[in-house]
């Protein structure tokens, strides 16, 4: 087991400031967590992508506080020195901001996390606002953001014209200005990043599939290790195709079984002869039922 230091906002901001890229994976789950715990991983998203990589929905938007609560606090408890990161599901900042107050409270009373995230520009700068008085530590997400896909035309590059891309820089600055520690774009062009990232000014610009000109880079672990089977995004790169390893493995599982090569007598467990016979003894005294 390695020994790291819990993760703290002084230390992403150091990060920063010496120019080292800040590492950030989605996780969702307690073995997942230890092991990016254990590689170092700075920031673990407890994303409501859970809804389409663990669930199999179509989009994130079935997703509930619930089901956020249950796989973020799962998470701490696997990655107890990452900085955690809880996704807030459709619907539970939206509505007011003291909604997104209680949910964003709620991230950090029942899962032990250290921020939240929410998406969207100028119009939820009220509910930032809230949140970062409330003493919570709020990340934005610009861009691509899912809960909003249909309203932008489905999973695509935003911010390509620069009439979208000035509403995405004043919109960076709006979440700044509301409290945002730090921004996520979401699959905007790499300039457009870059351009955000040099005029941030104290907040952290994260990047997902926007180009290497951030402090940070995310990924989303079921891409990053081949494990989503519906589609592999471009900007996604796979590390390790561990998709395949365990389709593998699960072949020689069902021919070993089925063969009866499996299990072996280093899978199982014995009786003493002397308990074992006097279990048959008492049967045979006994009815047969
Ligand atoms: O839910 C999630 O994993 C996210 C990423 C797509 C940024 O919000």
């Amino acid at each position: 087991m390695t020994d790291r230091k819990k993760m703290t906002l002084p230390m992403l901001f150091q990060k920063v400031a010496q120019g080292v890229p800040i590492t950030w994976l989605t996780g969702y789950d307690y073995p997942t967590a230890f092991l990016e715990d254990q590689a170092g991983v700075d920031m673990i998203l407890v994303g409501d992508s859970l809804g389409m990589t663990m669930l199999g929905f179509d989009s994130t938007l079935p997703v509930t506080m619930d089901d956020m609560i249950r796989h973020a606090a799962a998470v701490r408890r696997g990655a107890p020195n990452a900085w955690v990161v809880g996704d807030m599901p459709y619907m539970s900042y939206q509505p007011s901001v003291e909604t997104a107050i209680r949910n964003a409270g709620r991230f950090m009373a029942e899962a032990g996390c250290d921020c939240v995230k929410l998406e969207g520009g100028a119009e939820v700068a009220d509910r930032v606002a809230g949140i970062a008085r409330a003493g919570i530590p709020v990340i934005g997400h610009l861009g691509l953001t899912p809960q909003s896909a249909t309203a932008l035309g489905g999973f695509r590059l935003q911010g390509k014209d620069a009439a979208r891309a000035k509403k995405i820089v004043d919109d960076a600055a709006a979440l700044a200005d509301a409290g945002a520690f730090a921004v996520l774009l979401e699959l905007v062009p790499d300039r457009l990043c870059q351009l955000i990232t040099e005029r941030s000014n104290g907040t952290i610009i994260l990047s997902l599939g926007s180009g290497p000109h951030a402090h940070g880079q995310l990924l989303i672990y079921h891409d990053a290790f081949a494990l989503y089977p519906k589609f592999k995004p471009r900007m996604a790169k796979v590390f390790a195709d561990a998709g395949a390893v365990i389709a593998e493995g699960l072949a020689a599982y069902v021919d070993e079984v089925t063969q009866r090569t499996f299990p072996a007598p280093a899978n199982w467990f014995g009786m003493p002869d002397d308990a074992y016979e006097e279990l048959i003894r008492m049967l045979e005294d006994a009815p047969a039922r």
